[in-house]
Parts: structure tokens; sequence; C-alpha cells
């Protein structure tokens, strides 16, 4: 018995010995068992990954202000646009390319605006520090994993992110849409390309009044004006566009889909302001960006596209003062300084020095026919207000100007930089004196009152200057 114990015993033994060795060539020795391996880990192969990331559709900021940026494979997810590169250094700042909100009005719900995806070959050495680099490090294989694959939206799309101040003609087509036209010929200017037409429009953060849900607000989440002119102006510049409204942006997020936008042309009211050129407009800097002269002669081109109006298009031979009045608005001028403006320019069209024109649009004259009378104007006359947007589609002239009423308390520059984009002299004037734009004082309007208080005006200081603008 004893015997046969021991024989069990020593079964025993010679199992738990085996087990010790294999735990000590597993754990113990590992080292040395790995060593043996490492000659044979091969490098990745510099040249195939160089090929595949060559062939992955990256993208590229072809032309950039503050605010307004033409990028090609501008990708999108889920509200949030991701720049996907192999050279990130080319890529401006984030928050001078695009922002979560104007005001805040969006909430963030963690939602970020716009993300570098950057692809890296590995590091050389182990200090290397992914946290460093600008933008997050993504592997190729990553790339193409979640990019590679990604919905094509074929442009070229002009995309304004504006989640406020889009419900407005001077809003859209005096601001952001006039900074994305402006990059955009910067882009055609600088390349000498021709530009193809933009096929697509978005808005990002706002329905259209078509598409919007019950309880959307005009203004507030609904970008259309009352008259009607951001539609209007938009189809006219762009024939057969597509609105790809918030709507479509929210199928498009529940979707879960990736999204390659080919070419767009992004537009980003805050992103603007940050700006060094701002000077509280969105437009400062991408205004000082150089473009053919006949930049915006072309979309006023488009406009007179189906125009069946009696106004002769192309100025006349003489001199047209166009006084564009509102005084049965809170935006007028004293009724009897007005009525001794009037007087004063029928004195000027008396002389000989020009002709004068009377207008007071409002929302029965069709868009192109307002667009018609101020096309022949050498010179606008108005107070400060909507209507002064129309500068844009002045004839840039040595003598063409544009006179805008304001109270002295105030300079508010909203209008001039439209003339000046539109190769127009701009007069401020503060009733009894004017100023040119790089003159006048800085940007600010007293209270009470404010830019609404009714506005005296000593007309002289008009027609006399006009004279002078006339006489050259
Ligand atoms: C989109 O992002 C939000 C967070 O902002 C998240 O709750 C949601 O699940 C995401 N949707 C998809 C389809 O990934
Ligand atoms: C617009 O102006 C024209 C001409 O001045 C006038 O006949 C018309 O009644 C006005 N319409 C509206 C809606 O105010």
């Amino acid at each position: 018995m004893s015997h046969l114990r021991f024989g069990r015993l020593n079964r025993s033994y010679v199992a738990l010995g085996v087990v010790v060795l294999l735990v000590y060539m597993l754990f113990v020795h590992q080292d040395r068992l790995s060593l043996s391996s490492l000659p044979y880990r091969a490098i990745q192969p510099v040249d195939l990954t160089a090929q595949r990331i060559k062939t992955l559709p990256k993208t590229e900021v072809l032309a950039h202000a503050p605010g307004f940026s033409v990028i090609e494979n501008l990708y999108w997810h889920n509200r949030t646009f991701y720049l996907v590169t192999d050279q990130p250094w080319r890529i401006p700042p984030i928050k001078l390319i695009a922002s979560l909100s104007t005001d805040t009005r969006t909430p963030a719900n963690g939602r970020v605006v716009a993300k570098i995806k950057s692809i890296r070959l590995q590091p050389v050495s182990p200090e290397v520090k992914e946290s460093n680099q600008i933008g997050e490090t993504i592997s190729l294989e990553a790339a193409e994993r979640q990019f590679g694959s990604a919905q094509v939206i074929e442009g070229p799309m002009i995309i304004n992110n504006d989640d406020n101040f889009a419900a407005h003609y001077y809003h859209w087509i005096g601001e952001t849409f006039l900074g994305s036209w402006r990059v955009w010929s910067n882009y055609g200017w600088r390349t000498g390309m021709k530009l193809p037409m933009i096929k697509r429009v978005a808005f990002t953060q706002q329905y259209s009044k078509n598409d919007a849900p019950p309880g959307a607000k005009p203004g507030k989440d609904i970008f259309n004006d009352k008259p009607g002119a951001n539609i209007w102006f938009t189809e006219k510049f762009f024939p057969g566009v597509v609105w790809d409204t918030k709507a479509v942006w929210d199928r498009r997020a529940d979707s879960g889909k990736v999204y390659r936008i080919t070419t767009a042309v992004l537009a980003d009211r805050a992103a603007g302001h940050s700006g060094p050129s701002a000077a509280y407009k969105p437009w400062g800097d991408v205004l000082r960006l150089p473009v053919a002269p006949d930049w915006l002669l072309a979309l006023r081109e488009r406009v007179f596209s189906e125009y069946r109006g009696d106004t002769p298009l192309g100025m006349p031979e003489k001199p047209l003062v166009v006084y564009l009045q509102r005084q049965d608005s809170s935006r007028r001028l004293v009724t009897e300084d007005h009525e001794a403006l009037v007087d004063e320019l029928y004195q000027l069209q008396h002389e000989g020095v020009a002709d004068i024109a009377l207008e007071a649009f409002n929302s029965s004259m069709p868009f192109d026919e307002q667009v018609a009378r101020i096309a022949r104007a050498t010179i606008l006359i108005a107070v400060h207000g909507n209507g002064l947007t129309h500068s844009l589609w002045m004839t840039p002239t040595p003598r063409s100007a544009v006179f805008e009423f304001q109270p002295r308390t105030c300079t508010i520059t909203d209008y001039s930089p439209l003339a000046i984009a539109a190769g127009v002299q701009h007069y401020m004037v503060h009733e009894t004196d004017f100023c040119l734009p790089l003159d006048c004082p800085g940007r600010h309007c007293e209270k009470p009152g404010g830019i609404n208080t009714i506005i005296n005006l000593e007309p002289r200081v008009v027609t006399d200057q006009i004279r002078r603008i006339l006489a050259h």
C-alpha cells in the first residue's frame, strides 16, 4: 500500500514540476523569448503607406480670410466638420474657420464645430507626444475606415454656418454671402481658374420657411427675410441652386453617415469677428483680399437675366443722382430738411449738373427693378438703412459715390464697407459735415434715440460736394 502511495506522490511531483517550468518559461523567461523575435519585426513599408495617403481625398484650404474659407474635401459627420489632412500646418486656426455659435443660441451639447484629423507616420522617438500636435493624430487605417467611403456631396457649396442674423437682405447678401463671394472670387483671381457655378447653398443651422417644423420662428430659426430678398437674389446668382437647409443637415446627422463636400465656401460670422481687421463686422479681413474688378458686376448681370422692366440697363450719359428716401419709416430726415434737400437736388438738375431721381422702394417693386435703378446711379443718397445694401449694385467709376445720413451722435459702419467693396466712394454725412470712411470717428452710437433719431441735415453739405465730384 505504502509503495503504491509513494508512486502516486511521485507522479504528482512530476506534474507540479512541469507546471512550474511552464510558468517559468511563460512569465520569467518571457524577455528572452520576445527578444529573440525582435529582429523579425518589420518596419511599415513607407512607399505603400505613402501611396494610400495620397489616394485618400484630403482636406485642402484653397483660400482663406478669418470667417471665410474655400475648402476642398470638407468632411462632415453629426454636426461636426472634419478637416482630414497630412499637412495640418496648412490649416488656419479652427476658430478662424468655424465657431459653434454667433450668440450661443444653439446649445453645444458636447458638440465640437470642427476638428483637424491629421494622418501622421510613426514618431521617430519616445519623446514625441501626440498631445503636442496640431489636430488629432489619426492612423492611416483609421482615416481610411472613417473617411475613405464618405458619401459625396457635389459642390461648390456655399455654407452659412450662422444660427442667427440670417433673415435679412443685409445680413445674408450684404454680410455672409458677400464675404463668401469675396473669398471665392479671390480664389478664382489668384489661380486664374474659371470658377464653376455654385451648385448648393447651405444654412446648417437655419430652416427655410418651406421646411421649418411647427413652432419654428421666422428670424430666430428661419433664414427667409420678409420681402424674400435672400431667396430671390441667391437663385438669380445661381440658377437651379439646391438649398441644403437645417432640415437636410438634421437628416444627415441622424443617418450617422460621414459626408464629403467636394468644394465648400464656408462662411462663419463669429469666426469672421475673430479676425484682426474685423472692426465689429464679419468681413473686415475678407474684404481686404484682392479680386478682379468686376467681381460684383458679374453677379449683377445675373440679376438682370429675366429683367422685363423699362429702366435702361447701363449708365446714362448724364450723371444721375438717386435719392432713396424712406420718410415713412423710423429712420428718416426731419421733414423740412428732407424737403430742403429735394429742392437743392432739383437745383442741381436745373443747373444741368445731374439728373435727379427720387425713389421710395417698397415690397411691391421687383428686386431686379430696384437693382436696375441703382445700377444707373452715379450718386446714391439715403438715410442709414436697409436700402443701402443696394450700394453693392452700383457701377464703380471714379465719380461714383454714396452719401449716407446718420445722426451726429452715431457712426455705424454697416454700409460704408459695402460701398468700398463695390469700388464706390462713401460719404458719411453727420448733419453739417461729412467724413470719408477712414477719417470718420470709430463705430459708436449715443443714446437716447441711437441710430433711429430723426436726422437733421444741412442739404448744401451734400449738394456742394456733388458739384465738386461731378466737376471732375
Ligand atoms: C450625434 O452626436 C450627439 C451628441 O452631440 C449624440 O448624442 C448622437 O448620438 C450622435 N448621433 C450619431 C448618429 O452619431
Ligand atoms: C409701393 O409704392 C408704389 C409707388 O410709390 C405705390 O403705388 C404702392 O401703393 C406701394 N405699395 C406698398 C405695398 O406700399
